[in-house]
């Protein structure tokens, strides 16, 4: 569902150079009379993107954090940056993408808050810095920002097929581009193999793999859920159905890398002073995103367009991964709870 004709080529140093001398553009429309959704809020893109939504003049706007309590920092740091936002729009609600409970729990005390979803921004996510297993069995960042994501979006679907025109955006990242062919070549050449097996292999993993393949899979969802939704790339199933796309920031300074060791964290200092936008920056094609309409439906937003690389997969090679994937994703969340449905 993504473009196969080009620009090819991994996410370099020169794109990301790129990329900061061409930062995106503001938001230009509001959140009046919207109910608005963020995770991943108390850091980050997810947090400048948070503080943005605020001061676009929501009608609620609910905080999905860890904890409780970072996520009351949060919202009493929004409030004394926003003077003008009421402290009763903001909401504060537990969302722990480690365990399926937490995001199940999450995604009931949302539906018993509101009766309305327009937007959600689903910005939680990680950068392991080594293979590190989960809830499951699973490395954390195929928890966190492929399986749990996916959850929370399923478990949401009915609140946004409620609200005309609602929109969901992960925050995934043009890195997925850097998965070339060569890397999942024994999956594509043995079709009976389990994806989620191979691409959780510690024996398998690199930084690199460690995070652009889950970035990757997240592109699969994407076009697991739009396609189960009986929708297309550009097209919605149905008027009533949520629009769902992703959206990447471009290479940002933020705490992405905070548990990685102190070397590498002086050295992605170094590095991000010339080659990364500021977290407010990035977090503005996170907003932006939102209020993108039908033609967003399956894309990633970024840059102040859709889909500005393509993949190092062929468009043969993505079609039979992305079955496969999210085959065993949708398998996955329905042997945890048999009565999820789309
Ligand atoms: N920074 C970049 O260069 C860049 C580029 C492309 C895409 N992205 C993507 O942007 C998203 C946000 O990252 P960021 O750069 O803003 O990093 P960040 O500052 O580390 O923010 C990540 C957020 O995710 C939350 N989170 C992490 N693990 C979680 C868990 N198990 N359960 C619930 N929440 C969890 C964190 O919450 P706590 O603070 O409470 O731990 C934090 O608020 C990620 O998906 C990342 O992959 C970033």
């Amino acid at each position: 569902m993504v473009q196969f004709n080009g620009p090819y080529g991994k996410v370099s140093p020169s794109y990301q150079r790129r990329a900061v001398r061409n930062p995106p553009a503001q938001p230009t429309k509001n959140f009046a009379g919207k109910t608005v959704l963020v995770t991943g809020c108390n850091t980050g893109v997810g947090y400048e993107a948070a503080l943005k939504i605020a001061g676009l003049n929501p009608k609620k706007l609910i905080l999905g954090t860890r904890t409780v309590a970072k996520g009351e920092i949060t919202k009493s740091k929004i409030l004394a940056q926003v003077p003008a936002l009421d402290s009763s729009v903001v909401d504060v609600i537990a969302i722990e993408y480690t365990s399926f409970k937490s995001v199940s729990q999450f995604a009931d005390t949302v539906k018993r808050s509101t009766k309305s979803l327009d937007c959600v921004l689903l910005s939680a996510g990680l950068a392991s810095p080594k293979h590190q297993l989960v809830e499951g069995g699973w490395e954390m960042a195929y928890k966190v920002n492929v399986l749990s994501t996916a959850l929370v979006t399923v478990e949401l679907l009915p609140l946004l097929k409620a609200t005309p025109g609602s929109v969901l955006e992960f925050v995934d990242s043009a890195g997925y581009c850097n998965v070339m062919s060569k890397d999942v070549s024994p999956i594509l050449d043995d079709e009976s193999a389990s994806t989620l097996q191979f691409f959780n292999d510690p024996k398998r993993w690199t930084l690199e793999r460690g995070y652009c393949e889950p970035k990757l899979l997240l592109m699969f969802v994407l076009e697991g859920l739009v396609e189960a939704l009986g929708g297309r790339q550009g097209k919605l199933g149905s008027p009533e159905d949520p629009i769902l796309l992703a959206c990447c920031p471009g290479q940002c300074k933020t705490d992405l890398g905070r548990n990685f060791p102190l070397s590498m964290r002086l050295f992605m200092v170094v590095y991000n002073a010339i080659h990364a936008r500021s977290a407010e920056e990035g977090s503005r094609t996170l907003v932006t995103g939102l209020f993108q309409g039908e033609e967003a439906n399956g894309r990633l937003w970024v840059n102040d367009q859709f889909d500005d690389l393509s993949p190092g997969l062929t468009e043969a090679e993505w079609k039979g991964l992305q079955k496969r994937v999210w085959r065993e994703v949708w398998g996955v969340l329905k042997e945890y709870n048999p009565e999820l449905s789309i």
